[in-house]
């Protein structure tokens, strides 16, 4: 039974800075000539309204797109990301959020290959409705966990995993760990990032532990968090594990990050992490 909605979430906190390194990841595959393949495991709608009822009874969208959007002074890395956003609001109002398979697509050269799992119904209609007509994307109405068998290695053999579960059921941390393995047992050379939502201290320890414990190659662990580390009223912040990291990223992110983290911190609150979970 599937509970969660992204739509309640879109443009919040966590996906501006998981969107935001999203974006850098594809634009990094994008530089060699070579086409890639990404793989979204979890797709969600692809594109947010954000005066849909669900978006404005959160008003989450307020705390993160909406502090960042306006701002001239972003670094020129976060452009690409910005751009897409401003280019599907060309009347200056915020209405529109891109989710990750839009982000993704826009960022990627024509013959690059995106494929897409959404498991709810209603969404993947959406998505599918939304990309039409779209070259080399494939979408499936299917359990991205699954897909990773058949999806992976895919044929252009460069590309990223990329696996943003809902965490909406028990266990989803052990689930992601497992499907990190998988697209690393599957796809060894290929990049791999999963989303996670920062838990009590004790659970990240255990997380990272396993992790660590899973002979993965360089992978590198990013965070950002607006709230103290007791805050329990909803999620205080993310993070995102990248396996085999493009090079120079744990340079390029810190700065990002820490522009990032200010933008949507009024209160200077919580932090931002970016380090080498398994070094180089
Ligand atoms: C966090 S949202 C994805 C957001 C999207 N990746 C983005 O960044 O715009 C998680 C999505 O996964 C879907 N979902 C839940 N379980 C799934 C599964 N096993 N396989 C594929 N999709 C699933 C949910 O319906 C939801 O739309």
């Amino acid at each position: 039974m599937l509970s969660y909605r992204h739509q309640f979430h879109a443009g919040n906190v966590a996906d501006v800075f998981k969107h935001a390194m999203l974006c850098r990841l594809v634009l990094a595959l994008a530089k060699k000539d070579k086409p890639f393949c990404m793989l979204d495991t979890h797709a969600g709608l692809g594109r947010y309204d954000l005066t849909h009822a669900w978006s404005q009874k959160t008003a989450e969208w307020r705390h993160g797109i909406g502090r960042v959007w306006g701002r001239a002074d972003a670094p020129a890395a976060l452009h690409p990301y910005l751009d897409v956003i401003r280019a599907e609001n060309p009347d200056g109002h915020l209405q529109h959020y891109p989710g990750s398979p839009w982000l993704a697509r826009k960022l990627m050269r024509p013959d690059d290959r995106l494929v897409l799992c959404e498991l709810n119904k209603d969404d993947c209609a959406a998505l599918k409705l939304l990309f039409t007509g779209a070259r080399h994307t494939a979408i499936h109405n299917q359990d991205g966990f699954h897909a990773m068998r058949a999806a992976l290695p895919p044929q252009e053999r460069r590309g990223l995993t990329f696996i943003d579960a809902a965490f909406d059921q028990a266990d989803e941390f052990g689930r992601v760990t497992r499907a990190l393995k998988e697209a690393h047992t599957r796809f060894a050379t290929g990049m791999a990032a999963v989303w996670y939502p920062l838990m009590a201290p004790a659970a990240m320890l255990a997380f990272r532990r396993s992790l660590q414990a899973m002979g993965l190659p360089k992978t590198l662990q990013l965070e950002l968090s607006v709230y103290p580390e007791d805050w329990t009223a909803h999620i205080r912040g993310s993070g995102m594990i990248v396996v085999n990291p493009p090079f120079g990223f744990d340079r390029e992110a810190p700065p990002l990050l820490d522009w990032l983290w200010r933008a949507m911190s009024p209160e200077n609150e919580g932090g931002t992490r970016c380090e080498w979970l398994v070094p180089e």
